[in-house]
């Protein structure tokens, strides 16, 4: 082994020196979140696994640093067997001190952007080991004129179309294409978000259409491989060659790259059907566990809370409204964050206001300016308060007429909480909610409104609801993890459409008479159904109206006893 000790050490201390002389703004901008030392020998030390003994190696690392995986490779491989190594940095900072730390060893470090870096004409001048952790720099720190580069070097390097939503990573592991030799090997710590995104599609196409993926590594994301960012990452491993018939990639999943604590076998032609790769290693290859097939989807409809744009602002307490002397008419009440919340199950006052602690309201008024300064001049003079600091300037708000005006969400009887990690007190990142007030909520919130058939048949059974609230709850963690996205730290995060495709089997036996048949009897159901689906609409069935329409009594006769048009008129339904 070529590498003493000693200079690793060295490497260490003056990586936290430059580190420490940027801010976190500054690293963020360049992503420069080094390797650790453990994990970038973890990896040279599966490259050598991988590479034939009598191999010479021509190595590349084209987001450099300091160099955690050149002395990795030091470390790992001989030095009579490295024929070369090569690495680009982009920022002087960290470059002009690596050069000197790495002199009188054959490294050949190339200070410049490797985005404009032209590879090697030859096949025996490219590289047959690259390994990177490029620089995790999310899509809307790119300037188009970035972009617009980026993109067209990838077309020109794989013919590939990248999504513009593609963060910096993705363009240097396309872009390295063009420097990897036949046959040569990559392994790139990339954050896992691609395997799960619309966004990742072409860099799943590339992997499975252009080299031969040989292997997913993910790391447990409880087990956060870098401090100062949190990201969850995995190592993609793959060799420029194309894929054989049958291929098979190999998932791993947490411990280490040596001893990873679960692995799978998972055929290339069930990747390529597969829009979540994150499932994999856990999830079986085959049909879904549910036998019914029904997803909930096909019982809710699923929408996020409101976005206020500025909560602080829009959302108040009791006594805040009253120290403002605001119109009480003018705010309907909204459901603070779940965090608030003592209980699962929220009951309601007899105005239908939430019984619970932390009281909320929501600002709820759509009428134009001129309207709201003769009617309600405190509620006025109140907005002028916001106009000066700022908020009708922010991006929602500047996208309202008037710049006050909220979305509309009908008070929703289920309610998922859709971002949590697992070693919370309740070990679940995910509660449903039964909200029998007329509280609308924020969007920290999924709302689930029932579908018209379900509607229908929780008015007819109203003791159901909250057996249909238990079978929520009853739906197995994993199972919604496995729809969900989790990133570094273990958060775990449902988006709507994910919630909306999660099995609904436990529901259907509190609801037996839903049962479905084989050509879809609920959606024929739902057909015959002449009403909107929206349960803010006069047509839909009690059970879910009722508390919409107890809220818009209260609303409208507290309004009328004022004699004027009531605020919220006006507004769009969802
Ligand atoms: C995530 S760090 C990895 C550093 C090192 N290889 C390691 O693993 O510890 C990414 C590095 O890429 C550099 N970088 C960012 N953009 C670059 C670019 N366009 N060309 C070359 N290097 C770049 C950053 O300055 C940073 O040092």
């Amino acid at each position: 082994m070529a590498l003493s000790p000693v200079l690793e050490s060295k490497r260490l201390t003056l990586q936290g020196q430059l580190d420490s002389a940027k801010t976190l703004a500054e690293r963020n901008k360049l992503g420069q979140f080094p390797t650790p030392t453990m994990l970038a020998t973890d990896i040279l030390e599966y490259a050598r696994t991988l590479l034939p003994p009598a191999v010479r190696i021509r190595f590349l690392d084209p987001a450099f640093g300091t160099g955690s995986f050149y002395s990795a490779l030091l470390k790992c491989f001989a030095t009579r067997r490295i024929a070369a190594a090569v690495g680009y940095e982009i920022d002087p900072h960290y470059a002009q001190a690596t050069i000197d730390l790495w002199r009188g060893q054959a490294l050949d470090l190339r200070l410049m952007d490797f985005t404009h870096a032209t590879a090697p004409a030859s096949n025996a001048d490219k590289f047959n080991l690259l390994i990177c952790n490029p620089p995790y720099v999310r899509h809307h720190h790119l300037t188009q004129a970035v972009k617009t580069h980026l993109l067209q070097a990838v077309q020109r390097a794989t013919g590939l179309k990248l999504n513009g939503l593609t963060g910096l990573y993705g363009y240097f592991l396309c872009l390295s294409h063009a420097w990897l030799a036949d046959d040569g090997l990559a392994g790139w710590l990339i954050p896992s978000e691609f395997m799960d995104v619309n966004y990742g599609q072409p860099l799943k196409t590339y992997l499975l259409d252009q080299v031969t993926l040989l292997r997913i590594h993910r790391f447990d994301p409880t087990d956060v491989q870098f401090q100062d960012a949190l990201v969850s990452s995995a190592v993609v491993w793959l060799k420029k060659t194309p894929p054989p018939v049958d291929h098979i990639v190999e998932f791993t999943y947490g411990g280490t790259l040596a001893q990873p604590v679960i692995t799978k076998d998972i055929p290339a032609a069930a990747l390529r059907d597969s829009s979540k790769w994150t499932h994999y290693p856990r999830a079986s290859i085959g049909p879904r566990p549910d036998r019914s097939g029904l997803k909930l989807a096909d019982l809710f409809k699923i929408q996020r809370g409101i976005a206020t744009g500025a909560n602080d602002f829009f959302i108040l307490s009791t006594d805040q409204i009253a120290e403002q002397n605001l119109p009480r008419e003018c705010f309907i009440p909204i459901l603070p964050s779940p965090r608030y919340l003592a209980a699962d199950e929220i009951n309601a006052d007899i105005q239908g206001d939430p019984l619970i602690d932390r009281a909320r309201y929501l600002l709820n008024c759509n009428l134009p300016e001129e309207a709201v300064k003769r009617q309600f001049p405190t509620l006025w003079a109140y907005l002028q308060t916001g106009v000066a600091a700022g908020i009708d300037q922010h991006y929602l708000c500047q996208h309202r007429t008037p710049w006050y005006a909220q979305e509309v969400r009908a008070p929703a009887l289920f309610l998922c909480t859709y971002m949590g990690r697992q070693d919370t007190g309740r070990g679940r990142p995910f509660r449903f909610i039964l909200n029998h007030s007329q509280a609308t909520a924020p969007n920290v919130y999924l709302l689930l409104y029932p579908k018209p058939n379900l509607a229908l048949h929780l008015d007819h059974h109203p003791r159901r609801i909250t057996a249909v609230w238990h079978a929520l709850n009853e739906i197995q963690m994993e199972t919604l993890i496995g729809e969900g996205r989790v990133y570094g730290g273990g958060l775990h995060k449902l988006e709507p459409n994910e919630l909306a495709n999660a099995p609904a089997e436990k529901l259907l036996a509190v609801l037996p008479e839903l049962s479905l048949n084989p050509s879809g009897q609920l959606r024929l159901l739902e057909e015959q159904m002449p009403y909107d689906v929206h349960p803010n609409t006069k047509h839909a069935p009690a059970a879910v109206a009722r508390v919409q329409k107890a809220a818009t009594r209260t609303q409208a006769s507290k309004v009328k006893r004022k004699g004027t048009p009531h605020p919220s008129q006006g507004t769009r339904t969802p």
